[in-house]
């Protein structure tokens, strides 16, 4: 069997999986450790031909599987690995280029550097922004977090109750004390708490619970008077920003000193792809570089390990920009459009029913609602376990809520319609 014998069966492989993901039960249906039990416990002696690999994906390792790709995944921030970003990451391994300093592939900088600018261009954030690619909007935000206390080591962290996880977690990395604010009755974050002893506020665009947007600014306004470091997480909702009617969530961000945007979340880029811009690329640039005698700078030239914690980084680049080129503006803006248009249907077929409610505003794509007197935990489980959609749960306000997100490509309005059947079919069980 050549290479290209396999190229063609993944490629076949690949071709028919997205055929048929939507038919496959979205959640995986297996209990733990039983994947673990169906694979061998040691590599194999001989090598094995790639068919035998294709053979027991399909059957040890895909019915362990929860299929983000599938039209009915609802869970978290939805996504999609599209057919571009696809395509784009076959290339990537091909390529297999390290973009650590513009030395060891001056192409792949470059080709970041302007694909973050196009990003910006299409969200309409401030041109001339310094803008990279980071994994995850977590390693952005410990980037970010690490830039702003070489201007004020030592203070707080600040960040709404409501906002991600990882926003903890990286004040934690970077040694900085970590404090929750308050949110209003709309799970916005409260502006109106003390801020002098802060080196940095995260406000969110789009918060994992709601998709509540803080006030970027008001806090742009008091981070700026008070020398406080602002950083915006808008990890899944900033790419509304491509339609100009959703822009509003993204006001005031020009006067931060650095935003984050997930391509993969709510941009059709597989997962992992964030992207980072800032103001103040020296901040970045005073936190993260180093050279090391076997890894010169090039004059002139930018490199880009100089900007955040890792030092390899993958061509990320050649993904988004394939996304980028393969939907253009338009089919962006056409896609997102889509997709608010989903939520609200969704939200008006469960306002229809007085036995539920919505229970936060929804601008973008995510709709948060209950049933008044069921048990929600088990309803979501349930209809998860349906295998028909995948939907998660939250606590807003000491109550269960379900969560409805949608931010795959594929998904339809029947696919909505069948997700409400479904939920109240289990609800009434
Ligand atoms: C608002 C927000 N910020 C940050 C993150 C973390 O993103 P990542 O998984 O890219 O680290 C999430 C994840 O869902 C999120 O919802």
């Amino acid at each position: 069997m050549t290479f290209r014998d396999d190229l063609d069966r993944a490629c076949d492989w690949v071709d028919a999986y997205l055929g048929r993901v939507g038919d496959l039960p979205v959640a995986a249906q297996v209990q733990p450790g039983e994947t673990r039990a169906r694979l061998p416990s040691s590599p194999p002696e001989r090598g094995e031909p790639f068919d035998a690999l294709l053979r027991d994906l399909d059957e040890i390792v895909l019915p362990g599987l929860t299929h983000w790709n599938h039209p009915r995944f609802f869970a978290w921030f939805a996504n999609t690995g599209s057919e571009p970003g696809i395509l784009a990451e076959l290339l990537i391994a091909a390529l297999n280029v390290n973009n650590m300093t513009w030395l060891s592939s001056p192409a792949a900088t470059e080709l970041e550097v302007t694909v973050l600018d196009w990003l910006a261009q299409l969200l309409g954030l401030p041109r001339g922004w310094h803008g990279h690619i980071e994994d995850t909007a977590s390693t952005a935000t410990v980037a970010a977090l690490a830039a702003a206390r070489t201007l004020k080591p030592g203070g707080a962290v600040y960040a709404s109750e409501q906002a991600n996880f990882s926003v903890e977690k990286a004040a934690r990395l970077v040694g900085l004390e970590y404090r929750s604010v308050p949110v209003d009755d709309t799970f916005r974050m409260r502006a109106d708490f003390p801020i002098d002893d802060a080196t940095a506020v995260v406000a969110t665009v789009g918060t994992t619970g709601t998709t509540s947007v803080d006030p970027v600014p008001e806090l742009a306004r008091r981070c700026n008077d008070a020398g406080v470091w602002l950083h915006v997480d808008a990890a899944y909702a900033g790419a509304a920003a491509v339609c100009p009617e959703l822009r509003w969530c993204m006001e005031g961000v020009e006067n931060a000193d650095s935003v984050v945007v997930n391509p993969h979340k709510w941009l059709f880029t597989p997962v992992d792809c964030s992207a980072l811009w800032t103001r103040r690329p020296e901040a970045f640039h005073e936190a993260f570089a180093l050279v090391p005698d076997y890894l010169a700078a090039t004059e002139a030239a930018i490199d880009l390990k100089d900007y955040g914690p890792a030092l390899g980084r993958r061509f990320r680049a050649l993904k988004l920009w394939a996304v980028l080129r393969w939907y253009g503006g338009e089919g962006l803006r056409a896609l997102i459009r889509e997709h608010v248009r989903l939520a609200q249907l969704f939200a008006s077929l469960v306002e229809g029913d007085p036995a539920w409610e919505v229970v936060a505003p929804h601008p973008f794509s995510t709709v948060c609602f209950r049933r008044r007197d069921g048990d929600n935990d088990a309803i979501a489980r349930a209809a998860t376990a349906s295998g028909e959609l995948f939907v998660a749960t939250t606590k807003l306000r000491g109550q269960s809520v379900i969560r409805l997100a949608i931010g795959n490509a594929q998904t339809t309005e029947a696919d909505i319609r069948r997700a409400w059947e479904v939920l109240r079919s289990c609800a009434a069980a």
